[in-house]
């Protein structure tokens, strides 16, 4: 069988199966399988497939015909330009999270917090001669700790989940982009792991945000395969906004900053959420499919 016959019949077996762009889904497959980037097919479509490489290739293609997600199955994904790698103990990172982590490297890199440009090797001092410090809550896959220790080679990190098999994965991440040593790694439920005096430039987070009985409706590449601790988020998906509104000021330095993600149509909630416990709200940011998706706000 050729590269093409392949493509075509593993593509027509997908889209029976309802995954969603079938033929771009095996495309990356059989890149990831013949180590190749994607668009390298397009010059290979008569190149006979190996038996092996047959096999191997309907292996793969069964598996995201039983709605595995492609990251689980090639391993890793790419986040703000950073291998990730993927498993079943940490949401899969999404393309808008890559928005929150920007706004946070660019809270540490503008005028005045300069904490390093990691294209020049300089690093600028924080004009109060402290590090720059922050905050992923819930870091998963370890994304945007990652993302965020990476650009700002001035500031330190520290990043928490609940999950020790999330830490695992998040510090295997940290390794292997090489900003390990700036990253420390917290398990604990909420804030409990912290000292009462700790203090952060930044707060950011992608908390669990699905209302409990939408999980059920999710996608089941999602449902069935992302944890349920980093969906789950209460009745009304709200309980992770409530306690970071309640209990993230106090370990927050004075002009520092939250920044969350957020699901469709939450919002107004979280903006009144954060306002009644006398918060700021500076910004309401839209994803680049024009949907309200992060919330900056302030004390
Ligand atoms: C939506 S995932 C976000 C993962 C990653 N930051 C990202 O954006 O891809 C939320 C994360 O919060 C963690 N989490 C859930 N409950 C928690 C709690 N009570 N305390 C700390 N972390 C929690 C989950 O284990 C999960 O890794």
């Amino acid at each position: 069988m050729t590269v093409l016959e392949a493509i075509q019949k593993s593509a027509e077996f997908l889209g029976k199966k309802n995954v969603e762009s079938p033929r771009l889904q095996v495309e990356l497959l059989l890149a990831h399988l013949l180590k190749l980037p994607r668009m390298k097919l397009y010059l290979n479509f008569e190149r006979v497939l190996t038996a092996t490489e047959t096999d191997s290739l309907r292996e793969l293609v069964k598996r995201r015909g039983q709605r595995e997600p492609l990251q689980h199955i090639t391993g890793s994904t790419s986040f703000c330009g950073y291998e990730i790698a993927v498993n079943r103990h940490a949401l899969v990172p999404r393309p808008e999270t890559e928005l929150l982590a920007e706004l946070g490297w660019q809270f540490f890199n503008r005028e005045g917090r300069r904490v390093g440009d990691p294209n020049s090797g300089t690093a600028t001092r924080h004009p109060s001669q402290d590090i720059p410090t922050a905050l992923d809550f819930g870091t998963g896959t370890g994304c945007i700790a990652i993302a965020l220790a990476a650009k700002c080679p001035g500031a330190k990190i520290t990043a928490i989940d609940v999950s020790t098999d999330a830490l695992a994965l998040a510090k295997e991440n940290a390794a292997r982009n090489k900003v390990a040593e700036r990253i420390e790694f917290l398990q604990g439920d909420g804030f409990t792991a912290f000292a009462a005096d700790s203090k952060f430039d930044l707060i950011m987070s992608n908390p669990p945000y699905i209302p409990t009985a939408e999980i059920e409706t999710l996608q089941t590449e999602v449902r069935d395969f992302d944890p349920r601790a980093a969906l789950d988020g209460g009745a009304d998906g709200l309980d992770f906004y409530r306690m970071l509104a309640a209990q993230a000021k106090q370990f927050l330095k004075p002009d520092g900053k939250i920044m969350l993600e957020f699901g469709d149509g939450q919002a107004d909630a979280i903006k009144r959420i954060f306002e009644n416990e006398k918060w700021i709200v500076e910004a309401v940011k839209e994803d680049y499919s024009q949907r309200e998706r992060i919330l900056t706000a302030k004390i």
